[in-house]
């Protein structure tokens, strides 16, 4: 998988489908040299044309044949001669710039290294995976930089990270590290982002690489609402199921930068890392720094390829929880049907009715601690209020627990309210700058996670109500953006480090609880889907995807969110009509068909459902039990784009594709609706699959080439989730 050829100096990692090779050059320059299909190389001298070039710099003045602003790197700096945005700059002691970093020497080994302090994706003895660490040195300063490429070959997946370790003798200062650079070869690329807003999470952007820069990123604090950590660079022309695709996306749940730059050279180069606008580190001698790890796929097989790769194997190898591949109940939320608003009976009544559905898991939102009535108060008092909940967190859940059902509990515990006896007694705690009274998001303050007891303090919190309530699942919710970003322990010289070392704080935080309560299932949330990255799902196996629940809104959501993540991952609850965040009405078929594309939910007050949608929601919740395992884990094909018109399309197949589920929806209708077809993917040509509840048999050959004839649709908002199974005789 890992080859070196002394020879040709080349370092070449191969998966199951493609290659990835690198050369070290002269002066010992290490050089990108290929990422694509699995490619064999022939020896030779050269593998890149080196041609005299007008007007540009000479890095060595002893060699007139080469110049860094004309190759491709695999890590890049500033300072002698590459002018394009680099991959690390750091000073040293005297303010000058550390550059010129040169290959020293390369190690192999099997398996794949932990990322001290961050989580990251693992591989397992089958997996043979492999890691190459290489070693970038720079003589004077006494810095190296050590890069680390994991390939996992039968997840066609290499992965990426990059440490930095002083061994000289006085403190150097990082102010850019990206865990990845690539620079592709001269061309025409589309770049493909995932951009959004509160309530309108990753939807899919695209645009032509033009020359220049086009960076994305977040400053919040958070991986954020407005930009995944996550790019994709596409030959011209990429669609779902053709053309090549380079997957990008950071493990990483704080500010972090991506940017895509075409040169005068059309060379295009991409950087993927924390934000250096917001970063800077004292390396002092003898410390290492770690930057985040990076996972890249490649596909020649369009977006569908990528994703498919994508979502095997974050459910197999990031999520360490041990629900990562075990099904995941269906859930009832109290939020949207109570807000704060609630006491122990009207909770009981909702968790009866959710029992009569088949409904699994009882979870109770915000508004149970403290005088917890709004949100203006009680963030850091996490004392049930008794006024509400008489018997306690204890009491309710034994209640729930005894009707069969399973107890879930919400907390936010990275937050401080103004108004709370936790601000009282310890206001430093919260981030704030010595100038000026705090911003506040949500009425509410930050912790400063970067400080030691603040952390120990939230690790005590979560233990002692964790580990004397019967809690069965946790809602980790985050409704703010960072500011004030000052912290009073921290030197001067090194505020600039608040904002990664709060990421840290926090991983240790779920690091320590994920670890202590293995059997407590696990939802992260940041007002909805402000937090969604592989960072968080590494502990959380699943993540409330927006707080946005219309049906509409949520078709182009999950379309985009299923771009690099798996369905089991996507939170997605049935709420009520008119939609509380948009007022917009759509049937309880709809909103059900929406939500059922992953993890399953409601979230509305189930006393207000006329009769037939009452059937409609237990026929529902039974379907979805029924075919949960195929819905949950089978692979997921996007067929029709809500970004491309009034019609939705997408479907998930079993592994040996004797069995697949069509989603289909049509948003907005027209009179006189000509007939359309939607053609499917993924199924076996040989195979015969019925419909089921319908004697309708087809061909896969038939789905997949002429496609699936859809007729009855005449009005706003329709939809339908059909199951099909291969025919006894097929
Ligand atoms: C934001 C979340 O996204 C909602 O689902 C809900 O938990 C509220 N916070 C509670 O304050």
């Amino acid at each position: 998988m890992i080859k070196f050829s002394k020879k040709t100096n080349l370092l070449s990692l191969h998966t199951k489908n493609t290659s990835y090779i690198m050369q070290v050059f002269k002066n010992q320059h290490l050089l990108h040299i290929y990422w694509g299909k699995s490619m064999v190389l022939t020896e030779r001298n050269n593998y890149l044309p080196l041609d005299e070039r007008v007007n540009m710099v000479n890095s060595d003045p002893a060699d007139k044949s080469y110049y860094l602003e004309d190759l491709p790197f695999e890590y890049s700096f500033w300072g002698k001669g590459d002018f394009r945005n680099p991959s690390l700059t750091a000073v040293d002691g005297n303010g000058a710039v550390i550059s010129n970093f040169i290959y020293e020497s390369h190690t192999i080994s099997n398996g794949k290294p932990e990322i001290p302090g961050l989580p990251s994706t693992f591989a397992e003895e089958a997996d043979d995976a492999e890691t190459l660490e290489i070693k970038l040195i720079h003589k004077k300063s006494g810095v190296s930089i050590y890069l680390l490429y994991t390939v996992f070959p039968s997840f066609d997946v290499i992965t990426r990270n990059v440490k930095i370790e002083n061994r000289g003798s006085s403190p150097v200062m990082i102010n850019k590290i990206m865990a990845v650079t690539v620079d592709f070869a001269p061309g025409e690329y589309e770049l493909l982002t995932l951009p959004g807003a509160w309530g309108r999470e990753r939807w899919i952007e695209r645009q032509s690489v033009h020359h220049g820069v086009v960076s994305i990123g977040s400053s919040r604090g958070i991986s954020s609402h407005q930009f995944n950590p996550f790019l994709a660079l596409l030959s011209s022309g990429t669609g779902e199921n053709s053309g090549e695709v380079y997957g990008f996306n950071l493990v990483y749940s704080g500010n972090f930068l991506a940017e895509t730059e075409k040169n005068q050279d059309d060379r295009v180069r991409i950087n993927i890392g924390i934000n250096p606008s917001t970063f800077s580190w004292v390396l002092a001698p003898g410390e290492v720094f770690n930057a985040p790890e990076a996972v890249l796929v490649y596909s020649d097989k369009g977006l569908n390829g990528m994703s498919g790769i994508y979502h095997k194997f974050y459910v197999k190898r990031l999520s360490r929880s041990v629900y990562a591949s075990k099904e995941r109940p269906v859930l009832v939320n109290n939020w949207e049907a109570t807000y704060f608003s609630f006491n122990e009976k009207s909770l009981l009544d909702i968790a009866h009715k959710s029992k009569d559905f088949g409904i699994e898991l009882f979870v109770l939102d915000d508004g149970w601690f403290g005088q917890r009535n709004s949100d203006y108060t009680s963030l850091g008092d996490w004392v049930v209020n008794k006024d509400k909940l008489p018997d306690g967190i204890e009491g309710l859940s034994g209640k729930i627990r005894s009707m069969g059902m399973k107890f879930g509990l919400w907390f936010e515990p990275e937050m401080i309210s103004p108004d709370s006896s936790l601000f009282r007694s310890h206001p430093d705690w919260a981030l704030q700058l010595l100038d000026s009274p705090p911003a506040e998001g949500r009425n509410q303050l930050v912790l400063d996670l970067s400080r030691g007891e603040v952390v120990d303090e939230i690790i005590r919190m979560l233990k002692q109500i964790l580990g004397t309530n019967a809690v069965d699942y946790v809602k980790w919710d985050m409704n703010r953006s960072l500011t004030d970003i000052y912290s009073s322990t921290l030197p001067p010289g090194r505020q600039g480090e608040l904002s990664h070392r709060y990421v840290l704080g926090l991983y240790r935080i779920m690091d320590e609880i994920t670890s202590a309560f293995p059997d407590i299932l696990f939802e992260g949330c940041a007002a909805g889907g402000g937090r969604f990255d592989p960072g968080i799902l590494y502990y959380m196996p699943q993540y409330w995807t927006s707080d946005n629940t219309d049906a509409v809104s949520r078709l182009k959501i999950q379309y985009g969110t299923s771009l690099v993540y798996p369905q089991i991952f996507i939170g997605s609850h049935v709420s009520a009509v008119p939609n509380h965040q948009l007022g917009r009405s759509t049937g309880i078929e709809m909103r059900s068909h929406t939500a059922m594309m992953g993890n399953f939910g409601y979230e509305l007050d189930f006393a207000k459902l006329d009769d037939k949608e009452v059937d409609i929601v237990r026929n529902q919740v039974s379907f979805y039990k029924t075919h949960r395992k195929l819905i949950q884990f089978g692979r997921f094909y996007r067929l029709l784009s809500p970004f491309e018109g009034e019609k939705a399309s997408w479907m998930i197949v079993s592994e040996d594709k004797s069995e697949f589920v069509l989603f289909y929806y049509q948003i907005l209708s027209e009179a006189n609706m000509s007939r359309s077809s939607v053609k499917l993917i993924g199924l076996d040509e040989k195979f015969f699959y019925e419909e089921t509840g319908s004697e309708h048999v087809y061909s896969g050959s038939e789905l997949m080439y002429r496609g699936y004839f859809l007729s009855g649709f005449n009005a706003d908002f329709q939809s339908f989730v059909i199951h099909f199974s291969k025919t006894k005789n097929s």
